[in-house]
């Protein structure tokens, strides 16, 4: 069996509780892993060192590939995201986050099956904002033909790659006309090439209702930066929440795998944190080292957990720790 250096950043807040969980179950598949530990963000600052220290870019340029937990971003003023910075300075354009029911997951809806394939790398995040007298701000909207061409090939590869049938972009390009039309413009094009997947669009506002009436219409859905981060926790809450969707930051070169959830300051230390999400990046890691078994292995682990009624943490209605889902996961890799 072959080995595989991966760098684990445990993260801020519930970030070490979910990734000591996710790590012991990747763990137990038996796939042969080689952690390399680096603190960020506020763990990091703690340490003296700096937010995102250059160390930890290095490893992740050298291995290709890293496990992390959420990254605490103050509000307002302080350090800018550590998570942009981390995605813009390694060029992870696309952001993967499969949104499905796990059937057992409390949840409204039944047989949700999404996609959302976010432009990771500019928009609305291009940190640029500029005050312009004392009373206002411009905030910098980037939008380049370049990104919104990777972004629209890297969703149309993906459809047809997985055999899904529709994508739709998503934007807002009745008012912002200049740039949501040039993100739309060149999802259009880059459609052309994909006749066997069907393209359309929605107007973002639209969109987050057709989500909540009816889930199961939409298929693939290619967004901005900004639509896709607000859409990702709307779908969450169609499939019993944060605590259950995973996420893959992905590039030329390097690929980091993380939960879409933050560092959740509300339940942080109380050993509740729902580790489901970040296990389920796990087995989107794995199946990008090309464990595809150990990933399916994984996968029927998390899904014979909810089956079979639990433990589930209090966010899925339950009154288990993480500890007591880690535990029964790695017993059901054992079946
Ligand atoms: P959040 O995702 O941390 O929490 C939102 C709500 O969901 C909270 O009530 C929380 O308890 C719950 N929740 C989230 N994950 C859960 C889990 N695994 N199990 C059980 N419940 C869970 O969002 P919030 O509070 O807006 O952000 C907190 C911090 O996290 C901020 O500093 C934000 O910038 C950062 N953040 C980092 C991300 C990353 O590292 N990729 C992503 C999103 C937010
Ligand atoms: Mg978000």
């Amino acid at each position: 069996m072959s080995s595989h250096e991966v760098v684990l950043i445990p993260g801020d807040g519930i970030g070490p509780e979910v990734a000591s969980a996710a790590q012991a179950v990747i763990d137990a598949t038996g796939v042969d892993i080689r952690w390399h530990t680096y603190q960020a963000g506020i763990a990091s600052l703690e340490e003296g060192d700096r937010s995102l220290p250059e160390e930890l870019l290095e490893a992740i340029r050298q291995y290709g590939i890293a496990l992390k937990g959420p990254l605490t971003t103050p509000v307002g003023g302080g350090f800018s995201s550590v998570n942009v910075a981390l995605r813009q300075r390694l060029g992870l354009y696309a952001n993967l986050r499969p949104v499905r029911t796990i059937p057992g997951a409390p949840s409204r809806y039944q047989d949700v099956d999404l996609v959302i394939i976010r432009e990771n790398t500019e928009g609305l995040y291009s940190g640029d904002e500029r005050w312009e007298d004392d009373d206002s701000v411009v905030g910098l909207k980037r939008v380049t033909r370049e990104a919104s061409l990777r972004i629209a090939r890297f969703a149309f590869n993906f459809a047809s790659q997985h055999g899904r049938g529709k994508v739709t972009a998503t934007h807002k390009a009745n008012i912002l006309k200049e740039s949501d039309g040039l993100f739309l413009t060149c999802a259009r094009e880059v459609a052309k090439a994909y006749p066997q997947v069907h393209f359309t669009d929605r107007i973002i506002d639209a969109l987050c209702m057709d989500l909540v009436m009816d889930p199961n219409q939409h298929d693939v859905l290619l967004c901005p930066n900004l639509y896709g981060d607000i859409i990702s926790d709307l779908a969450a809450g169609l499939v019993g929440g944060l605590g259950n969707v995973p996420s893959a930051n992905i590039g030329q070169d390097a690929a980091i795998f993380e939960a879409v959830h933050g560092s959740a300051p509300d339940i942080v230390g109380k050993g509740i944190a729902n580790p489901t999400a970040l296990v389920l990046a796990g087995v989107m890691m794995l199946s990008h080292l090309g464990e595809d078994e150990a990933a399916e292995k994984l996968s029927k682990s998390v899904r014979n957990l909810y089956e079979s009624g639990g433990p589930l943490t209090p966010d899925l209605g339950g009154e288990a720790t993480t500890e007591d889902m880690t535990r029964e996961l790695v017993s059901n890799l054992k079946l």
